[in-house]
């Protein structure tokens, strides 16, 4: 149904799901046509001791990605989650982290160079204020590990599209504000940063979003591409019926609103089977939030 319209449809894969539930892998190679790791190019698996790189699980997942000819979205470079013990558990100058930081980027989006249709290369930078989150990078390097790290990535890959990567930041409010300010200032600096990723982690006891066409369409404006890049809508256990239809909106507004903005490349699920979900393990009481249920029967959702 999206063909004709140029949006890519996409969903995070679980990478063990993959290799060992046969439903599961065969929906991935049918239903999406962009796929995006949910955790193994993340630093703590990519590289568990300073120096030594492993991609042995996202190779995988970008070996399938290219038997279905499906494109792959990198997720993600530079985050304040996920990082491996080495990193987080001493301290560190600007002079140490730096090269470090530089290095991780280098070597891994050097690795898949030419294989990544586009990179989460900075992730979650941003507090619901529109302040910037407190994070090992900003302590130790400052605000401009965010210009460094696109810098970086683009060295290593000058075709993957580079995006910034956040949550809460679907409609207007204060922290996609401040998202617009940051970009369009890099971008004016010659920042190569291309691109809005809106994750979508919505909730059916919070309203929708307000404004996501018009967000979407001032980045399109200032000469940004954008995506749906986490989509899930999860519910209170047991959902009723009011939960249900209130999800199918949830999921509604966020796709009707990239496919109204030109520029708006991809609308990724975060998983589309509740069976591997994130949410029951993170918010305790809630779930039911991808596309299909554990049973991969389609919600009306779907
Ligand atoms: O792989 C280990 C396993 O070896 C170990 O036995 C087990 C015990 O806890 O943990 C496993 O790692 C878990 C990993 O998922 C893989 O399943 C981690 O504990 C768990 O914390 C991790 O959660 C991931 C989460 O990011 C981490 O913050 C979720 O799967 C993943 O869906 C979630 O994704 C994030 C995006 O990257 C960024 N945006 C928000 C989104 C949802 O939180």
């Amino acid at each position: 149904l999206a063909a004709h319209t140029g949006m890519r449809v996409g969903t995070a894969v679980d990478t063990s799901a993959l290799a060992n539930d046969a439903t599961y892998r065969a929906a991935v190679g049918a239903e999406f046509d962009t796929v995006t790791p949910e955790n193994v190019m993340k630093w703590e698996v990519v590289e568990p001791e300073q120096g030594r790189f492993d991609f042995t699980q996202a190779d995988t997942l970008v070996a399938f990605a290219r038997a279905h000819k499906q494109k792959v979205r990198g997720h993600t470079l530079v985050w304040h989650s996920q990082l491996p013990a080495w990193l987080t558990s001493r301290s560190w100058t600007a002079a140490e982290l730096r090269p470090v930081l530089r290095e991780h980027i280098l070597t891994e989006v050097g690795h898949f160079r030419g294989r990544i249709w586009a990179w989460d290369v900075v992730n979650e930078a941003f507090n619901e204020d529109g302040s910037l989150r407190d994070t090992i990078w900003l302590q130790v390097l400052g605000p401009s590990y965010i210009a460094d790290a696109f810098r970086w990535a683009h060295q290593a890959d000058p075709k993957a599209i580079l995006f910034y990567n956040d949550f809460n930041i679907e409609g207007v409010n204060p922290k996609s504000d401040a998202v617009f300010a940051l970009l369009t200032q890099l971008r004016r600096q010659g920042v190569p940063v291309q691109a809005v990723g809106a994750q979508g982690h919505l909730d059916t006891q919070f309203p929708i979003p307000t404004g996501i066409v018009q967000n979407l369409r001032r980045f399109a404006d200032a000469g940004m591409d954008s995506a749906i890049t986490e989509a899930d809508v999860r519910s209170v256990l047991p959902v009723d019926a009011t939960e249900s239809a209130a999800q199918s909106a949830g999921y509604s507004a966020m796709l009707q609103g990239c496919l109204l903005v030109r520029r708006c490349l991809s609308f990724t699920v975060w998983g589309f089977t509740d069976k591997y979900q994130w949410v029951p393990g993170v918010f305790a009481g809630e779930g039911s939030a991808a596309l299909w249920d554990e049973n991969f029967r389609p919600k009306p959702a779907y």
